[in-house]
């Protein structure tokens, strides 16, 4: 990828997209919720449906000339349908963010209700966090994991839902690496005629490929994102019963959005194609061996796992027990100087701040993108487990370096 045509007009930039280029291959994205799209998907994101206005829908636009967005955008559309089971498909969200923006401004008033997961036991911002709008235009409760099982408490939610009445129950996670129960959670919603969305960001990968049981025909709406367990570059999506179809569609555009980023919906429509291939179903089943060898090694190293394991794409470290005066910020830093990239992320019960927390989130996605199998992860966490033990000692951070270049020279990325 040598960017010649951003080259000649600015220098500046292709060195940074190079640099990126460069920085992929050569080091480890394990933070969960990155991955990496195949050449098909990079040439359809850069292509020139970026300069293309198709506000609306297939055959009702608000312009002319959008006969090749249609088509891109069905293709989406009944992919997305195919891989999820889903009756009906919103496939123009910008992110997972606008996906669930969009189910809020379809059922919600401003003050109703949300019952949804506290952000420092693995819910997300825009479940109902203060700094979000969900945070400042709805009443917000928060249910939380067990804080002896990392495990989420059915019970103690069920029992919340009874006392709060919220209007929406939101279900997913950032940062959960447990298999969630949607019966229960749509029970408890139920229970209180509340609605249910299940915001399965992290783990549309998991889902499609058959990983991790489907919230699709359980809960009232699910939404995702585009870009972390699948790899159909960055964007989101919104799925429901064709009861509300029209609630969000109208929501999305013209309630959220403007004009959908065409070329990310022909992204989506690759990345999609990818995933109906029978080859992504062992692609979604590695992620999940991958992380939980990771998990065991990272166990008989004497480090601490948040419940205990897992079973998704993700191992959530809380460092207090096994290293107690290092920070995850102290580790995500001495790692990425090594090349293993992860980010720091609060535990349940966590003592330190948002900011500088006492966890670590590694994902598998993207090693497993690049052919890692369980034998690789296990090497990768000798090397976590050498760093964060010295984090200041550069002879083992040079060593860990080593043995990252050799695992990437092993599982090329890019050319
Ligand atoms: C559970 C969950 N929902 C929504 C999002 C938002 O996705 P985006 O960054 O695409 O807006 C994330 C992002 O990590 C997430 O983890």
């Amino acid at each position: 990828m040598d960017y010649e045509h951003v080259r000649e007009v600015d220098p500046a930039v292709a060195d940074a997209l190079s640099g990126e280029v460069t920085r992929q291959n050569e080091t480890l994205a394990m933070i969960a919720s990155e991955n990496h799209v195949s050449e098909a998907v990079l040439e359809a994101q850069g292509s020139a449906l970026t300069n293309k206005y198709a506000e609306g829908y297939p055959g009702k636009r608000y312009y002319g000339g959008c006969q090749y967005a249609d088509d891109v955008e069905n293709l989406a559309i009944e992919r997305a349908k195919e891989l999820w089971g889903a009756e009906h498909v919103n496939v123009q969200p910008h992110s997972g963010t606008q996906a669930n923006q969009a189910v809020y401004f379809a059922m919600l008033d401003p003050g109703d209700k949300i019952l949804s997961m506290e952000l420092s036991h693995g819910g997300h911002l825009s479940h109902g966090h203060p700094a979000n709008f969900t945070g400042q235009l709805y009443e917000v409760e928060s249910y939380e994991v067990d804080p002896e099982t990392g495990y989420i408490d059915y019970e103690e939610l069920h029992a919340m839902a009874e006392e709060f009445e919220p209007d929406i129950v939101v279900s997913g996670y950032s940062a959960y690496p447990r298999t969630v129960d949607w019966e229960r959670i749509q029970a408890a919603a139920d229970a209180v005629d509340a609605l249910h969305l299940a915001d399965i960001a992290h783990i549309t990968g998991l889902v499609a490929g058959g990983a991790h049981p489907s919230p699709v025909g359980i809960a009232d709406f699910v939404t995702g994102s585009t870009h972390k367990t699948i790899r159909a570059g960055r964007g989101g999506i919104v799925m429901c019963d064709e009861q509300y179809a029209e609630d969000i569609d109208k929501a999305v555009f013209p309630g959220g959005q403007g004009g959908p980023l065409m070329h990310n919906i022909a992204g989506k429509a690759v990345g999609f194609k990818e995933a109906l291939d029978p080859s992504f179903e062992e692609y979604a089943a590695q992620t999940v061996r991958n992380a939980k060898a990771l998990a065991d090694r990272l166990q008989e190293h004497g480090f601490s796992l948040v419940s205990e394991g897992t079973d998704n794409h993700l191992v959530l470290v809380d460092l207090r027990p096994s290293h107690p005066d290092t920070t995850g910020g102290d580790a995500e830093e001495a790692l990425e100087e090594t090349g293993i990239v992860l980010n720091a992320n609060t535990v349940p019960g966590e003592t330190r701040s948002a900011f500088n927390p006492s966890g670590i989130r590694i994902g598998t996605p993207a090693l497993t993108t690049r052919g890692f199998d369980e034998e690789d992860l296990r090497v990768v966490a000798d090397c976590i487990k050498q760093v964060v033990d010295a984090p200041e000692d550069e002879d083992v951070k040079a060593e860990a370096e080593a043995t990252v270049a050799e695992l990437c020279d092993a599982n090329p990325l890019y050319e």
